[in-house]
């Protein structure tokens, strides 16, 4: 009998699927919905004393790759987060993580923010050391003198003494588990990983999202292409399923370097994410985007999905495969590189030269409307397998 349920920091987490940080966790129906369709948690969304963004959201799309831009996004104030996680503890199931910042420009005050959501209930702190809408020093205007420094989001999250002291001071301030909510802005999220576990953090959780600039209108003076923006850029977190080759990087190397439990998260699409995800060195993950394109039904569909593998894996519980991966990993030099060749199915190849268009390739040729791989010349890349429309090439070990 397997089971997808573990303890983290002392709290019973039934599945491994937290619904990150963000617009569905704003709302009492929209956690409900998490909860009637079986996440095991939610972090509710960044809860600030400060309001930095008025209005409404604003957010920009590529449909091609299924990119989700933010520029901005309004926070819950200190007041209408305490009762969302009360209303949540009381109507439902779900682990709480308040996702929170304290007052701007003040680290010696989170611990006041921390102690009045621990009181509301919260299971968790998930500090956010992670919105790149508030990273200052990234934005246009950081050359301008107006713009004051202020340590919030990814500014904490690049700097490792910053990250430590915010750490401390909620540790200090209360007894629930505190997590640390990392950013790949800035390329240190490892050292901050590791400075955070030093000053106390209980798991560190990761991916708001990757600093981004939206496409312009080029015939309007390069004004940005975002609905109900009128004139000015900022740029915002980026994501979408095209994230995960990167999360899958970054969990591994926190994995390897970091003692306390990893929430994978970025780009995570299907239950075989996860799978990989976990694999990677995850024991929980964190999604977003995926629920928020295709509604939370998925998260019954990913349990199904997750349950049936692990019983046809044979493993018993998350813990047994979380990591698993990190043993194939070697230097480039180190790789065993195996010879193989492309082969066309000759049966299936329609002859459309769609496969001669390959700008680093001369091993294809037609030959009577067929096309044929000098396995010399073919250099075993296996582009030519993802450019035919009708699935005739496969790689095959090298018959030379
Ligand atoms: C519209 C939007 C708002 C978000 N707001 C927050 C937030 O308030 N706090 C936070 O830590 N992360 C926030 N995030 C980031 C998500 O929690 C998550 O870390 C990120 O989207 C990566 O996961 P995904 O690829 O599954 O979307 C937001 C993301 C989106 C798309
Ligand atoms: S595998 Fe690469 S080099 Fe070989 S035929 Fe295909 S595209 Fe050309
Ligand atoms: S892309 Fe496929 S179908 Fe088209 S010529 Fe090449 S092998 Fe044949």
């Amino acid at each position: 009998m397997n089971t997808l349920s573990q303890i983290i920091a002392g709290v019973k987490f039934k599945n491994p699927i937290i619904v990150s940080s963000g617009p569905l966790t704003r709302k009492a129906n929209l956690l409900k919905l998490a909860d009637d369709h079986g996440a095991a948690a939610v972090s509710i969304k960044h809860i600030m004393t400060d309001q930095p963004f008025e209005g409404k959201s604003r957010w920009y799309f590529q449909p091609e790759t299924k990119t989700l831009g933010v520029v901005s996004e309004p926070r819950l104030d200190l007041e209408d987060g305490e009762n969302l996680i009360k209303w949540a503890r009381k109507e439902t199931g779900l682990v709480i993580l308040a996702n929170m910042s304290g007052p701007q420009g003040a680290i010696e005050r989170w611990g006041e923010t921390a102690e009045k959501l621990e009181k509301a209930g919260a299971h968790f702190l998930e500090l956010n050391m992670t919105c790149p809408n508030l990273d200052a020093p990234s934005q246009i205007e950081s050359a301008s003198k107006d713009v004051k420094r202020v340590a919030l989001g990814a500014m904490i999250g690049r700097d490792p003494v910053l990250a430590a002291a915010v750490t401390r001071c909620v540790k200090d301030a209360v007894k629930i588990p505190v997590i640390c909510k990392l950013t790949s802005v800035g390329g240190a999220m490892v050292e901050v990983a590791k400075a955070c576990g030093k000053a106390g953090a209980d798991a560190v959780s990761m991916a708001a999202g990757i600093p981004g600039a939206p496409h312009l209108d080029i015939y309007d003076g390069g004004k940005p292409k975002v609905a109900g923006i009128e004139g000015k850029i900022s740029f915002g977190g980026l994501g979408g399923p095209w994230t995960r080759l990167i999360s899958n990087r970054l969990i591994a190397d926190l994995r390897k370097e970091v003692q306390i439990p990893v929430m994978g998260a970025g780009g995570i699409w299907t239950w075989q994410d996860i799978v990989e995800s976990i694999m990677y060195g995850s024991l929980l993950i964190q999604t977003c985007r995926s629920l928020m394109y295709k509604g939370f039904r998925l998260v019954d569909d990913w349990l199904k999905g997750m349950q049936s593998f692990m019983e046809e894996a044979g493993y018993a519980d998350i813990p047994s495969f979380s990591g698993i991966a990190l043993k194939n990993f070697c230097a480039p030099k180190d790789l065993e590189i195996v010879p193989v060749n492309a082969q066309v199915n000759q049966d299936e190849c329609t002859g459309c030269k769609k496969c001669l268009d390959i700008g680093h390739c001369d091993a294809i040729v037609l030959v009577d409307k067929k096309a044929q791989v000098n396995n010399t010349l073919c250099v075993g890349c296996s582009m030519c397998t993802i450019i035919c429309p009708v699935s005739a090439i496969t790689m095959s070990a090298d018959s030379q």
